[in-house]
């Protein structure tokens, strides 16, 4: 194949004269410097050693140029070996997350230089919970923040990193609750936080927070770097936990309890029960964390109606209440009234049952027209009727529940033919003259 014409090997001969030395000098430089290692990760505070060499045979001056400070003082070139001449220098206390030290030389007026990058990188010795609140509500949420320092406005603060390389995760015991990793993030950036809304349930009294800290420098070919930070245990309180009947008789009486585990210090807890404006007077027992106040609620007339039992703890400036509703009402039981409980056959009897106001009365199985009005029933006494029960049921509606009372008596006839002497089993074993009506 031809090589370029004559006339144009001249003109580009022209081209170099006119370009001068310099650009043909850079294509075919024979000398250059040379930084060994180029790029390096090492530990905050550690040492490297950098090998900054020439193959110039006659350097005029040079050497590593870098702020990092180096061990011993040791000037001047030496001979490497192999064509080169520099030095291998020992730099120590690496601090700066980054920095770029020059390898230069003059050489033949000209200068030779190689750059090369140091990083930093610091184990996360520092992993922290911040505090968890000291008394959390069950069902309302509190914040898990995890801190590793470092995390400076200009990401020079000293801290565990490249944060590209670390990876936090907040955990609930053994649980991871929400990870990341700050990938991405530039190299000079240090330590980081994370932060977590968490919902406290009454399972998380006890349970250990902890955040977890991983810098893995293993693409660096370095190891994986990890660190927890100590647990934090949380303390949650829920309501009171009221225990009452939803309703209670006038004249009756029913026990009454409260009760609030996880408190602390429990002695400080004080415990409250409340019925309606009346402070009652319980009992309070503590069992380790738990407080527990019982009392005996009796009901009387003047309490009638819809009242609040409330429950109050308080620890520490904090109270908790928990309000149950309790319906205090008057029932008497129904009155069954023969209006001759011993009779004779063929005489009129009236049966009534009377109960009190809202109250429905069935007697013998015929409700009264009206709630609050008295059921009634009239027979001709015949001799079958003798020991005839008669039954009445009251039904009251308390608060959505239904309570039922009854009544019952028994007609007594007074029997003719045992005055003619004829002689009955049942006149045998009770005298006719016992004639009463049962409750
Ligand atoms: C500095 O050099 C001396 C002697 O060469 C050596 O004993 C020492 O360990 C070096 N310092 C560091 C931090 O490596
Ligand atoms: C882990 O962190 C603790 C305190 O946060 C520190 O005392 C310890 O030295 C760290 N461990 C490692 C291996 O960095
Ligand atoms: C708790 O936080 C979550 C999300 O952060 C939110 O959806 C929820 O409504 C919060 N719950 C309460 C009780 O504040
Ligand atoms: C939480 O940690 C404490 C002390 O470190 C321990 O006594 C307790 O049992 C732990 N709780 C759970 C639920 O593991
Ligand atoms: C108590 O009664 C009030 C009014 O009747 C009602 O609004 C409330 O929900 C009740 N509370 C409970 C705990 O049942
Ligand atoms: C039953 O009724 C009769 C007549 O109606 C009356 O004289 C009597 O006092 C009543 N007894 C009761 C206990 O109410
Ligand atoms: C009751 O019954 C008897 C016999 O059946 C009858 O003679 C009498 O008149 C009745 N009495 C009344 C008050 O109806
Ligand atoms: C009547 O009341 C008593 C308790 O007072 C109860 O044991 C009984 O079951 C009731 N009878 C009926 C039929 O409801």
């Amino acid at each position: 194949m031809p090589g370029p014409s004559p006339g144009l090997r001249r003109a580009l001969l022209g081209l170099w004269a006119a370009l001068g030395l310099g650009i043909l000098a850079v294509a075919q430089e024979p000398f250059w410097a040379d930084l060994q290692p180029r790029v390096a990760l090492v530990e905050r505070g550690g040492s490297l050693w950098l090998s900054c060499s020439t193959n110039c045979p006659r350097p005029e001056r040079g050497g590593l140029e870098t702020s990092l400070r180096r061990n011993g003082t040791q000037r001047g070139l030496r001979w490497l070996g192999r064509g080169l001449r520099g030095r291998a220098r020992q730099l120590v206390d690496i601090r700066e997350p980054e920095t770029q030290p020059v390898c230069f030389f003059r050489c033949a007026r000209r200068t030779l230089q190689a750059r090369g990058l140091i990083r930093t990188f610091q184990r996360p010795d520092r992993v922290e919970l911040v505090p968890l609140p000291a008394w959390q509500p069950v069902g309302e949420n509190f914040t898990l923040s995890c801190r590793v320092p470092g995390a400076g406005p200009r990401g020079r603060v000293p801290g565990a990193g490249p944060r590209g390389s670390l990876t936090l995760t907040l955990l609930r015991g053994a649980q991871e609750l929400i990870r990341r990793n700050f990938a991405g993030e530039p190299p000079r950036a240090r330590g980081a936080v994370l932060t977590a809304t968490v919902l406290a349930r009454r399972e998380d009294h006890g349970a250990n927070f902890s955040c977890r800290a991983e810098l893995d420098l293993r693409p660096h070919g370095l190891g994986l770097f990890e660190n927890s930070s100590a647990p934090r245990e949380l303390r949650t309180f829920d309501s009171p936990r009221l225990i009452a009947p939803r309703l209670l008789e006038v004249g009756s009486e029913k026990p009454v309890s409260c009760s609030l585990d996880g408190l602390f210090p429990a002695p400080e807890a004080g415990i409250y029960l409340e019925l309606g404006d009346q402070r009652l007077n319980p009992y309070v027992t503590l069992e380790g964390d738990a407080l527990m106040a019982t009392a005996t609620v009796t009901a009387s007339a003047e309490q009638e109606g819809a009242r609040q039992l409330v429950c109050t703890v308080t620890l520490g400036g904090e109270s908790r209440e928990t309000r149950e509703n309790l319906t205090i009402y008057s029932f008497p039981a129904p009155l069954l009234n023969l209006s001759e409980p011993n009779a004779p056959e063929g005489k009129m009897v009236t049966v009534t049952c009377t109960a009190g106001a809202r109250t429905l009365v069935t007697l013998e199985g015929i409700p009264a027209a009206v709630l609050g009005q008295p059921a009634q029933l009239q027979l001709n006494v015949t001799e079958n009727d003798d020991r005839r029960g008669f039954f009445c049921e009251a039904i009251l509606e308390v608060d959505g529940e239904i309570l039922s009372k009854n009544e019952s008596a028994e007609l007594r006839v007074l029997c003719e033919l045992m005055l003619t002497h004829r002689p009955a089993p049942s006149d045998l074993q009770s005298p006719a003259h016992s004639l009463i009506a049962i409750a």
